[in-house]
């Protein structure tokens, strides 16, 4: 008896590439990550590492989110979700634009910055950029004693595991949840939401781990989208709100590990001159999961499909039978609360770049010209 083994294949556990294993490992790195930062009663956020104090967090007026590629739209994410729970402003940004374009940082802006490597140059620069103006920064990141771990005045570690794959996957989601507690603690520390609002998201936020295992059950789905989509040299992804911000990561995954060229765009910016480059069998993925904007998205919806476009719609349950009508396939999404969506519509687009690059026969986990950390400017 003789087995095949190395200690590559040994840590895939399974699986054929280390994307797909991380992929699944997100209902894991969810649970990880809000364990025991959940009170037990369901009532409230705990966040004991944080030093900021509440006094100093109640005199901010301004955020600051800095980071690159799939942390920085894990940010986009991020804006949502603090300014609708505390109502401060957000700006997100792009690290390597950040320092360029002499943003305004006072004492009561609070920085975030997001790092899977926590080794990242164009963030690590933000971060020291930001401590010498006087501001307050926070790191969200995977890796506890990387730089920007040291360097960083608060720290909320994110507990998705080693990630291996160059493509980032339970990294963006575990950094979803951090920015979900800590949106919370401020809200509660703020007194900006009440407390069946943070009882409400708290439990919306323990039944994503089991929501994310039922998507990555209808998988098979999103293989046949991904094998047709693999014939295409370009596409689009489009939403409105959160679901644009998560277009922008789906986007920046196919681009990453399948080489084709895709565009996230506003659906409906579409119509101020991209709507051009859409013809007959043009594929447009496109999120609708946000229930205020679930119109005007369906009318952009239309406007693709009239010009012979070749839709995929992403959906929340409850409209399966209305979307149906005006895509030609469609992917259901678990119900959670409006601001939890990317947390679960992220993945089938996760799956959906793994399933292109395999069609490719793409190095899915080292993809050309890229490193799994860029720790240069
Ligand atoms: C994601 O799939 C990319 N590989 C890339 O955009 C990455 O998220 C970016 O380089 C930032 O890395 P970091 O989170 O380690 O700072």
């Amino acid at each position: 008896f003789h087995v095949d083994w190395d200690l590559m294949t040994a840590e895939k556990g399974g699986y054929d590439h280390f994307m797909l294993k991380e992929i699944h490992e997100q209902p894991r790195a969810y649970r990880d990550t809000m364990l025991g930062r959940i009170s037990e009663d369901g009532k409230s956020v705990v966040l004991p590492e944080l030093k900021i104090t509440p006094e100093k967090l109640r005199s901010i007026n301004r955020v600051h989110i800095v980071a690159c590629g799939t942390a920085m739209h894990a940010g986009l994410v991020g804006k949502n979700v603090i300014e609708s729970l505390v109502r401060i402003p957000v700006e997100t940004d792009v690290a390597s634009e950040y320092r360029y374009r002499s943003p305004i940082i006072t004492p009561d802006t609070l920085v975030i910055v997001v790092s899977q490597s926590g080794e990242t140059a164009d963030t690590l620069a933000a971060l020291r950029e930001a401590q010498r103006c006087g501001a307050p920064v926070l790191a969200i990141t995977n890796v506890v004693g990387s730089s920007v771990a040291r360097e960083a005045d608060d720290v909320i570690i994110t507990l998705a595991g080693p990630e291996i794959a160059v493509a980032s996957t339970k990294a963006y989601t575990s950094q979803l949840i951090a920015f979900y507690l800590f949106g919370l603690y401020w809200a509660q520390t703020n007194g900006t939401q009440d407390e069946a609002t943070i009882v409400n998201v708290l439990a919306a936020m323990q039944a994503l781990p089991e929501q994310v295992e039922h998507v990555l059950a209808q998988a098979e789905v999103i293989k046949q989208v991904a094998e047709s989509i693999s014939n295409h040299s370009s596409l689009f992804f489009i939403g409105r709100g959160v679901d644009y911000a998560v277009a922008m990561e789906g986007s920046l995954k196919l681009k990453e590990i399948s080489y084709i060229h895709s565009e996230a765009y506003a659906a409906g910016e579409l119509k101020h001159g991209t709507l051009a480059l859409i013809e007959e069998g043009t594929p447009v993925i496109a999120l609708i999961t946000q229930e205020a904007l679930y119109e005007k998205t369906l009318s952009n919806i239309k406007e693709v499909k009239a010009r012979g476009a070749d839709v995929l719609g992403i959906v929340n349950e409850g409209y399966v039978h209305e979307v149906a009508r005006s895509v030609d396939r469609i992917f259901a999404i678990p119900r959670t609360l409006p601001v939890l969506t990317p947390a679960l519509s992220v993945v089938p687009l996760q799956l959906l770049s793994y399933y292109a690059s395999l069609a490719l026969g793409h190095d899915v986990d080292k993809p050309r010209n890229l490193a799994k950390s860029v720790t240069v400017e």
